[in-house]
């Protein structure tokens, strides 16, 4: 087994939790406690992808997502942290009032290109093409395909496994419940489960892609890592669940019921949720689980998100207050 080289930027570990919602405890564990600039799952995936980055002497990342991404900002903080500049192509538009991510995302000095649904389409064919004219002037750049999901990517969430087995007996639990968005946080966890010989769930709640796409990009992720890095685990797909239905209303949308969800949540809890992912996984954790009284047996995972609350505040304003 090859295991490559991260370099340290979030603050791990993070809380492995007990809290409780309407009489019922439940597990959580604090990804979003990952660091304030670059809260959230990514800066786990983010730690190896620009250690090589920075091996490779980069002076430009190009990353792509939604105008919210968190996986957008936390790259350019963290980019920023090792004297790295950052340009974005981002899948929506500009505006004068910028908020959440976007707004930060342009504090911590990002270039943006802005690009429409059709054209994104193509984003990957876009960076490569700028990238290699930028190569041609003899300049470095590295770039990261979204969400950070690749092979290299991914250990942030094997390596997540390890850290968690310290926490708690994870003999004891049947499974783990994220969000998930381009795969790679729900297939690393799949992977550190292999490795470790556990026999856990993983559930995700797809609020980007419809089940079937999740699910074939997800596979595609385990078994590009375990080629790549000559793992001698095997994934047993039937232990990825993807709970289906809790992004009906798209994913740059949230529904009233889940919103009053995620206010019950914050105002009993003091645990703040983002209404893209984690508003949405908890709405699933929340009718599969917790209601049912299996809070400590399947762990909540908080991939932070919460800048995203911002661009969302006349929505939470005419709903909830
Ligand atoms: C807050 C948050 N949670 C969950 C996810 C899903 O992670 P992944 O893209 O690895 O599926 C993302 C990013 O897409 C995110 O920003």
């Amino acid at each position: 087994m090859k295991i490559p080289n991260k370099i340290k930027i979030a603050n791990l570990p993070t809380p492995l939790e007990q809290l409780r919602f309407r009489n019922k405890r439940f597990l959580v564990k604090r990804d979003d406690y990952t660091g304030t600039d670059y809260s959230g799952n990514k800066i786990r995936k983010l730690e190896y992808l620009l250690y090589q980055a920075k091996r490779n002497g980069t002076e430009i990342v190009f990353t792509c997502g939604a105008t919210q991404s968190n996986h957008c900002r936390a790259t350019v903080a963290a980019a920023a942290s090792l004297g790295i500049k950052t340009k974005l192509f981002l899948w929506g538009s500009d505006s004068d009032s910028a908020d959440g991510n976007l707004f930060l995302s342009k504090l911590y000095g990002a270039k943006i290109s802005f690009l429409n649904k059709k054209n994104y389409l193509n984003v990957n064919e876009i960076m490569e093409e700028e990238g290699d004219q930028l190569l041609k002037k003899g300049r470095k750049v590295y770039i990261i395909p979204e969400g950070g999901s690749t092979a290299l990517g991914i250990w942030g969430y094997i390596h997540f496994i390890n850290e968690l087995k310290k926490q708690i007996d994870l003999k004891k639990i049947k499974g783990i419940l994220c969000a998930s968005g381009t795969g790679g946080t729900a297939a690393g966890l799949l992977v550190g489960a292999a490795i470790n010989k556990l026999n856990l769930n993983i559930y995700t709640a797809n609020v980007l892609y419809p089940k079937e796409k999740l699910q074939k990009k997800i596979m595609f992720l385990t078994e590009g890592v375990i080629r790549g890095y000559d793992l001698s685990c095997k994934i047993d797909d039937s232990k990825l669940i993807i709970i289906d239905g809790y992004s009906n209303e798209g994913y740059k949308n949230i529904n009233s019921d889940k919103l009053k969800l995620i206010n019950a949540v914050a105002s009993e809890t003091g645990m703040l949720l983002d209404p893209t992912y984690t508003g949405k996984a908890f709405n699933a954790y929340y009718d599969q689980f917790l209601l049912k009284g299996n809070g400590n047996k399947v762990i909540f995972l908080h991939t932070g998100g919460l800048f995203g609350a911002f661009s969302k505040r006349k929505k939470y304003l005419k709903n909830l207050l």
